[in-house]
C-alpha cells in the first residue's frame, strides 16, 4: 500500500476529506504523516482527529528555505513516503525537493490552470467576470503552480457570487476529485512518464478526470 504525506498549511478541509477517503477505503493508501508549516493551523487539530501523525515543520525557524526544504524532506524521508500530496500548503517548495519528488508529489491549486498561478484566485475571478472558475491538480515542478495538470473541475460563477461563495463550491469540487485522483495515483492508474501525464483507464473515465463539472 502507498505510503502518502500530506502537507497543510491552513484549515485542512482537503486533508479532512482525503483522510476520510483512506479510513472508507476509497483511496487504496496509508496516509503515513501530515505536515504543517504553520504551528497554529487547524488541519493539525484535523489530522489529530484522525489518529494520524502530524509534524510541524515551522518554516519561521529557519534561516534558509533549502534548510526548511531539507527538513521537509527529512520527514519524508524517514516514513519512506511515496506519495506527497500538497493540500493548501503555502510554501514554495526549491528545486532540489520538487526534483527529487517530481511525479511523486502533487498540488492542488483553486483555478483553472494556466489561468492564475499564485495566490487570490477567487477575487481575480470576480475581478475580470469570468464565467467559469475551478480547480487543477497537477503534479509538482520547480516552477509554481505549472507543472502537468493530472484533473480539472469547473464551476461555473453567478451574478451575485462573492469571494466566499466560490471558496465553498470550490471546497465542494476539491473534496470529491482530490481524492479520486489520489486513488487513482495510489493504483498507478495515473503516473507520469517523459513529463505527460499517462491514464490507464477506461478512456470515458479518463475524460471524466480530465475535466470534472460539478
Ligand atoms: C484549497 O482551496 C486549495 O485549493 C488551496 O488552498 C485551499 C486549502 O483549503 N491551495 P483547506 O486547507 O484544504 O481547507
Amino acid at each position: 500500500m502507498k505510503k502518502i504525506a500530506i502537507l497543510i498549511s491552513g484549515s485542512g478541509s482537503n486533508l479532512e476529506a482525503i483522510a476520510k477517503a483512506c479510513f472508507e477505503q476509497r483511496i487504496d493508501g496509508q496516509i503515513k504523516c501530515v505536515i504543517s508549516n504553520v504551528p497554529s493551523a487547524f488541519g493539525i487539530q484535523r489530522a489529530k482527529s484522525f489518529g494520524l501523525n502530524a509534524v510541524i515543520v515551522d518554516h519561521s525557524l529557519f534561516k534558509t528555505r533549502d534548510e526548511f526544504d531539507n527538513e521537509i524532506d527529512h520527514v519524508l524521508s524517514k516514513y519512506k513516503i511515496d506519495i506527497v500530496v500538497l493540500a493548501g500548503f503555502m510554501r514554495i517548495l526549491g528545486k532540489k525537493i520538487t526534483k527529487k519528488y517530481y511525479g511523486k508529489m502533487i498540488n492542488l491549486h483553486p483555478s483553472l490552470l494556466p489561468l492564475y498561478p499564485g495566490l487570490d484566485t477567487h477575487a481575480k475571478v470576480l475581478q475580470n467576470r469570468d464565467k467559469n472558475h475551478g480547480i487543477s491538480i497537477h503534479y509538482v515542478s520547480s516552477e509554481l503552480d505549472a507543472g502537468p495538470i493530472i484533473a480539472q473541475g469547473c464551476i461555473s460563477v453567478n451574478k451575485n457570487d462573492t469571494k466566499n461563495d466560490l471558496e465553498k463550491r470550490i471546497h465542494s469540487i476539491e473534496h470529491k476529485l482530490f481524492p479520486k485522483i489520489i486513488n487513482d495515483i495510489c493504483n498507478e492508474k495515473i503516473y507520469l512518464e517523459d513529463n505527460v501525464v499517462k491514464f490507464s483507464m477506461d478512456k470515458s473515465m479518463q475524460k471524466i478526470y480530465e475535466y470534472y463539472e460539478e
